[in-house]
């Protein structure tokens, strides 16, 4: 188990979008407009957001949207300073979580054709490419391939699942819901 020490998921705040923005700001070509988090976590409720703190320091954020039988990943970033070890996991196992407390059937996302990292996180979680939007992306007319979980439920996914659980020590996972959500 890769221990990192002080490491905390918690739903994100409206205190917490200032420091948010400004990762944004660093690791994003196109950040969110001004007021969106701030939409999304008083009007969308659709929308949950968490973000993981290392000794109460934000490094990390991320949020889907639970449509139906389907979880939207809509946003995932890491301080850049701190990828590349093994945080991205850890807030990517706390979305699937949260897929799971919510009841979700598939989670689905979309990311740029070029971004081999995260491609390659969301492949760890047994994600497929399972399309392409053509110059979806209008900053730079990139292409976003879309992922798919398929069933969350099947064993294999499940299995998976809980072995990157088991690969991360962080504080508001390992099996238990994230705190201050409602179960449902
Ligand atoms: C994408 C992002 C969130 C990933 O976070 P991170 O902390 O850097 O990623 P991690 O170190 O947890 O893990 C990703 C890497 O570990 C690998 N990995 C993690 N767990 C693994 C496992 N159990 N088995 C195999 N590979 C694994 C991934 O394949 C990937 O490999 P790489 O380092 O060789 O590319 C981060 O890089 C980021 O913020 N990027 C900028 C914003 C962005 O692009 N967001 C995604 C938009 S869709």
């Amino acid at each position: 188990m890769q221990v990192i020490p002080g490491l905390v998921i918690e739903r994100m705040r409206e205190e917490d979008i200032a420091q948010v923005q400004a990762i944004e700001r660093e690791i994003f070509l196109t950040p969110w407009p001004k007021n969106a988090y701030h939409r999304e976590l008083s009007q969308n409720r659709q929308a949950s957001y968490i973000v993981l703190r290392r000794e109460g320091e934000i490094v990390g954020y991320g949020g889907l949207w639970k449509v139906g039988d389907e979880a939207h990943v809509t946003t995932i970033g890491v301080r850049a300073v701190d990828q590349h070890h093994g945080l991205g996991r850890a807030l990517f196992a706390a979305l699937v979580q949260r897929a799971y407390v919510l009841g979700a059937r598939w989670i689905t996302l979309e990311v740029r054709n070029s971004n081999d990292h995260a491609i390659r996180l969301y492949e760890a979680f047994g994600f497929k490419v399972i399309g392409r939007r053509r110059g979806y992306y209008t900053d730079n007319g990139e292409d976003a391939i879309i992922m798919w979980s398929d069933s969350i439920h099947a064993p294999a996914f499940k299995r998976n699942f809980v072995q990157m659980l088991g690969s991360v020590d962080v504080s508001g996972l390992n099996g238990t819901p994230l705190p201050d959500y409602p179960q449902s």
